[in-house]
């Protein structure tokens, strides 16, 4: 078996890799985000010169994030998916990145766990939406908005991911919003579109932020697309607004994980939503 970086032309594989899994959030143009920003983490496995096998390893400044670790169903069981890991691990490793991150599923966990990696805390999901008006605070996010996006965001997670922000309102503008009172931001949303279903997050609420008028602006600006969004379950308040909202229902949890020296990153209390289980 060889693990090498992917080119562009393995994008393709990488979104048949998630679209076999039905990881509808997971479509190809979130691959060739990770593949502009970090190519050198977009491994693929082969198997007798067969593609086998992804995963992704995405470094900000001082952490990583690990995502998308998928090995076709003929080759399971057969180290593909333990060697990707360690691969990835070592090229976070070689950045000088010594905290890296991970939201693993139930099943994937032992293998996580095998590497070093130690549960946190539950990272939920919550689809649906609701019917609602679009509150007057809420507005439409500019590209002038996001120099102050940034500096908050990384307030808040603990780390630049300013990269996949850009790109999302660049490719989704229609879905990212901004709350806006007397003039200072109290809150943003960024949406993105997957397969069927708005991927929300990050979501942040500052202080006077109103989290229920942002979940309504993007149900609105959805249009009846269902929301698919992560929370961490240390985040109680973020916790409890979701389970109030009838049109959510709470789907299977993956354990966010971390590997390295203990971070905190991304439990601030003001970041109700998470940005993406591959990165964050
Ligand atoms: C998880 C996954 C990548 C493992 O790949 P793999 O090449 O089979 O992994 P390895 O052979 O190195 O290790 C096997 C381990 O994977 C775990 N595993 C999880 N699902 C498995 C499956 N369907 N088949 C075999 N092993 C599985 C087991 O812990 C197993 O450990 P064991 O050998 O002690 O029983 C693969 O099962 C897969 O693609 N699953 C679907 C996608 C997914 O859930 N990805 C993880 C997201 S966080």
């Amino acid at each position: 078996m060889d693990i090498r970086q992917m080119g562009r032309s393995d994008l393709d594989f990488a979104s048949f890799c998630t679209e076999t899994e039905g990881w509808d959030s997971e479509v190809r143009e979130v691959f060739e985000g990770f593949h502009t920003f970090f190519p050198r983490g977009c491994l693929i496995a082969e198997k007798e010169g067969k593609p086998a096998g992804i995963i992704v390893a995405t470094p900000y400044i001082d952490h990583g994030f690990i995502g998308e670790l998928i090995v076709l169903q003929g080759y399971r069981g057969h180290g593909i998916g333990t060697a990707l890991l360690s691969r990835a691990l070592d090229v976070l490793r070689e950045r000088g990145i010594r905290t890296i991150l991970l939201d693993g599923d139930l099943k994937a966990v032992p293998i996580y766990e095998r590497g070093g990696f130690r549960r946190i805390c539950r990272s939920l999901r919550f689809n649906g939406s609701i019917i609602c008006e679009m509150n007057g605070a809420i507005r439409p996010m500019s590209l002038r908005d996001l120099a102050l996006i940034y500096d908050i965001d990384r307030e808040l997670f603990g780390d630049d991911r300013s990269f996949f922000l850009e790109k999302c309102l660049r490719n989704y503008p229609r879905y990212c919003l901004v709350e806006e009172k007397k003039g200072r931001i109290t809150g943003y949303l960024f949406g993105r579109k997957g397969k069927g279903l708005i991927v929300a997050g990050p979501w942040a609420v500052l202080q006077r932020g109103d989290p229920m008028a942002m979940m309504e602006g993007l149900s609105f600006v959805a249009k009846g697309i269902p929301l698919r969004i992560g929370v961490l379950e240390n985040n109680l308040e973020a916790v409890r607004l979701m389970r109030s909202l009838d049109g959510f229902q709470e789907e299977e949890f993956s354990w966010r994980m971390e590997w390295g020296l203990p971070s905190g990153l991304g439990d601030n209390p003001c970041l109700f939503g998470i940005g993406s289980a591959a990165r964050g």
